[in-house]
């Protein structure tokens, strides 16, 4: 039983199970849990979990505070699992280490960079759509998983986009080494079985060579930098662009105006890089996805020094922890929260509305490095599927968000391609 209580006279606290504190809640279902600790407690909860203590920082302005007005007291938390996965990569470390390897990565994501991209983001979606007509054309009818689909296609299109640009400037060894090491990586996820790595099978000694050859960056870091991009580059993407298609089958008279303006802008052709300024409610459309169901659903930190936030006391050591999820549905700061309304986000309508109110990407010195290369992508992904496909949801089949390390549907999306009417 959940036990309220008020600790400093007014910080809520929700002491929950003498020993475990509020652990099994959180593990078991932690987007209700936090939304319930909202609702009853308001936006700075304190909760315990385990042997921690825990803030949930569930308001714009708190969330700001962590990201963007002191993030210097902040360190990453709940990232160890990643560790043997991206190690130091540029997503898990701090400091000057993390300062350098960021600029770094910069480079790669100007927008000179991304104009360049576009032909190999439409050519992997042409890919896969062609898969698509074929799949129709032997008896059709059969759903298509379009979770596993939506990664497949992002995998492709991360690896042959970003992996294939030079890191450190120029046709360097770098590029060629990530170009082939990320090749190579993906390969072995798509097999049942693999050779060890350590193995010395040709293409294993190929892409340890590859990995060696990193100019100012030794074999551990390239390895570590090209499974953070891997790991934080595709699987948000592609969850943000089912949930979107989920979206799509629910709500036809906004995917009527979805595939108005596609009609409008683009007829029958592919998207270019030139039309995406024009493609306003196809990228709406994908930022209100992003609201109901963002990927990253929640980030931690634990406070290095004391603070205060919002007039709370926050003491060293503490973790904390906020949720897009939870403040993306915030009644206070969006109306009719559980509303698809991608008209939400037009200028006029934002206005007004605190800037951590959204942050599906994050916030600060730390935001996503990839939020200009995810949007461009989910635009053009959806904008294509959109004019090429109906997609229908299996009739009756569960749907429901699972906070795993991204936010999934928890019972796949299985669902039914038709060539879209005109
Ligand atoms: C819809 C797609 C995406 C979403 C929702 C997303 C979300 C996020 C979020 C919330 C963070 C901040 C993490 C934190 O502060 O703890 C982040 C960081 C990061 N993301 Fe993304 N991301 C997406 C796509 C991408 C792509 C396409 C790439 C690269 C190709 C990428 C690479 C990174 C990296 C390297 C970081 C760490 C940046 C740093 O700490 O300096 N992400 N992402």
């Amino acid at each position: 039983m959940v036990i309220a209580g008020r600790e400093l006279g007014k910080t809520p606290y929700l002491r929950g199970d003498p020993i475990f504190g509020s652990a099994r809640a959180f593990r078991d279902d932690p987007l209700g849990f936090i939304e319930s600790a909202r609702r009853e407690h308001g936006d700075f909860v304190r909760i315990r979990l385990g042997p921690y203590r825990v803030y949930l920082l569930l308001g714009p302005e708190h969330v700001g505070h962590l990201l963007q007005k002191n993030p210097g007291n902040y360190l990453k938390d709940g990232y160890e699992h990643n560790e043997p996965l991206t190690g130091r990569g540029l997503l898990t470390s701090e400091g000057e280490f993390w300062r350098r390897q960021r600029r770094l990565a910069q480079p790669a994501f100007h927008k000179e960079r991304l104009r360049d991209m576009v032909g190999t983001m439409t050519d992997s979606t042409e890919e896969m759509l062609g898969r698509w007509r074929d799949h129709l054309g032997k008896g059709g009818g059969r759903p298509l998983e379009i979770d596993a689909e939506m990664s497949r296609l992002t995998l492709s299109i991360v690896s042959r986009t970003l992996m294939g640009t030079d890191v450190s400037g120029g046709a360097s060894e770098v590029g060629r080494s990530l170009e082939y090491t990320l090749w190579y990586a993906f390969r072995r996820t798509g097999r049942f079985f693999n050779p060890p790595f350590g193995f010395p099978t040709p293409k294993n000694l190929r892409y340890m060579k590859a990995s060696e050859t990193g100019e100012g960056m030794g074999r551990k870091q390239l390895r570590d930098e090209v499974m953070t991009f891997l790991a934080a580059g595709y699987e948000t993407t592609a969850r943000a662009l089912a949930w979107t298609f989920y979206l799509l089958d629910r709500n036809p008279e906004e995917g009527r105006r979805l595939r108005e303006e596609l009609a409008r802008v683009l007829g029958e052709r592919t998207p270019m890089y030139e039309d995406l300024p024009r493609l306003l409610y196809t990228k709406m459309f994908v930022q209100e996805s992003m609201r109901l169901y963002p990927p990253v659903w929640g980030l931690a930190r634990r406070a290095k020094g004391e603070d205060e936030i919002g007039g709370h006391r926050v003491p060293k050591g503490s973790r904390l922890i906020i949720s897009s999820y939870v403040t993306h549905r915030h009644p206070a700061f969006w109306e009719n929260p559980e509303k698809f309304d991608p008209e939400r986000f037009t200028p006029e309508r934002s206005e007004g509305r605190p800037r951590y109110a959204y942050f599906p990407f994050g916030g600060g010195p730390r935001q996503c490095i990839g939020v200009n290369f995810a949007t461009m992508e989910a635009t053009l992904i959806t904008a294509m599927v959109a004019q090429r496909f109906d997609l229908s949801l299996v009739p009756g089949h569960p749907v429901e968000p699972q906070a795993n390390l991204t936010l999934k549907p928890r019972y796949g999306l299985p669902m039914v391609p038709r060539v879209a009417a005109g």
